[in-house]
């Protein structure tokens, strides 16, 4: 008798050109249609399959896995995994992987764009002129904020934030930077970044880039404290995660002129945006689209898939996913039947 082939529940419609690769190994179950799905709608989902393809819209943790008996891997397709609960992915002998540097250029690109747009005030410009607002040139319309010649301040200071340091000398930025640790000499050099204090980059900064990855520690990290050691002239711009900052916070700061602008790609409770940032006129607001070239896209979907063939002990790469963020996990998948019965005693 032939062994059953492995089952993938592909969470989201992404490349079908891409994810077809897929099915020279697995039984694949995908959907049509973009779906938002319950908890609930996760753990069935789950529930028969040895690996899945998510996205930063699945949350995954404990009680999702709970009656998932034969999985061993999950492919996040995104740099980001605050989706995933990775303590109790390991503890189950789940393998996650996430899609790191074959976004970093393109998020970099989009962090710079929207710095732009929120320090000159393009998308509030075109509103006021499609309104029909504009009937005369006049000298102090919509004056905005320089970059060239500001300093630049970019907190977390990983690759995608390493790519906006480099994309600052060419505007001649004096650019600061705030990392858990601090970067090698060498790096420093190549990005023209210097190190600074959280409070030094906080009150220095004449623009700052949010590009650090979300965990409880960075939890409303920018909150009313921090905001208020912002220059009032600064601008703010968030390509991370929406908890990182103290919404309601910024909602006050940027209303009281405590601080100019910011401008946001990702949002506490997205895909619902407060109605207070809405209804503000000195936010840039985007849907979560950093990463969103379609070169990058198809990029980022490959690598999940790649990663989720090896992490499921498939093709030339079997049991060495490119990109694994749990690799203490790797050996456990591949005990994937002993993890399983272990599971289901459970
Ligand atoms: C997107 O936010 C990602 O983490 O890739």
């Amino acid at each position: 008798m032939t062994e059953p082939r492995p089952r993938v529940w592909v969470s989201q419609p992404l490349f079908d050109d891409i994810v077809g690769r897929l099915k020279a190994h697995f039984d694949v179950r995908a959907t049509e249609d973009v779906t938002e799905y319950t908890p609930a709608q996760v753990a069935d989902a789950l529930r028969d399959a040895d690996g899945a393809l998510v996205t930063l819209n699945e949350r995954i943790g404990a009680d999702e896995i709970a009656g998932a008996a034969r999985l061993r891997a999950i492919a996040n397709v995104g740099v980001g995994y605050n989706n995933l609960d990775i303590g109790a992915l390991t503890a189950a002998g789940i393998v996650a992987t996430n899609t790191p540097d074959v976004l970093t250029e393109t998020t970099a690109d989009f962090g710079f764009a929207l710095l732009m747009a929120t320090a000159r005030r393009i998308t509030e410009a075109e509103r006021w002129l499609r309104e029909g607002q504009w009937r005369q040139w006049s000298f102090g319309t919509l004056l905005g904020a320089d970059l060239h010649g500001s300093t630049l301040g970019i907190l977390g200071m990983g690759r995608i934030g390493q790519g906006i340091a480099r994309r600052a000398s060419g505007f001649d930025m004096r650019v600061l930077y705030h990392n858990r640790s601090r970067l090698p000499e060498g790096i420093e050099r190549e990005t023209r970044a210097t190190y600074a204090g959280f409070d030094d980059l906080l009150s220095q900064s004449d623009h700052l880039v949010l590009v650090l990855p979300y965990s409880p520690q960075a939890h409303h990290l920018i909150d009313a404290a921090a905001l208020a050691k912002m220059k009032p002239t600064a601008t703010l711009v968030n390509i991370a995660r929406g908890g990182i900052v103290d919404e309601l916070a910024l909602v006050d700061a940027l209303a009281n002129g405590r601080l100019a602008a910011a401008g946001l790609d990702v949002y506490e409770g997205e895909p619902v945006v407060r109605p207070e940032l809405l209804a503000l006129r000195n936010v840039v607001l985007t849907p979560h689209i950093a990463s969103g070239s379609l070169a990058t896209r198809r990029a980022m979907v490959s690598l999940a898939v790649d990663n989720l063939i090896a992490a499921l002990g498939e093709g030339d790469a079997a049991g060495h996913p490119p990109t694994p963020v749990n690799p203490e996990a790797l050996g456990a998948a591949h005990a994937g039947n002993i993890i399983a019965t272990k599971r289901q005693g459970a």
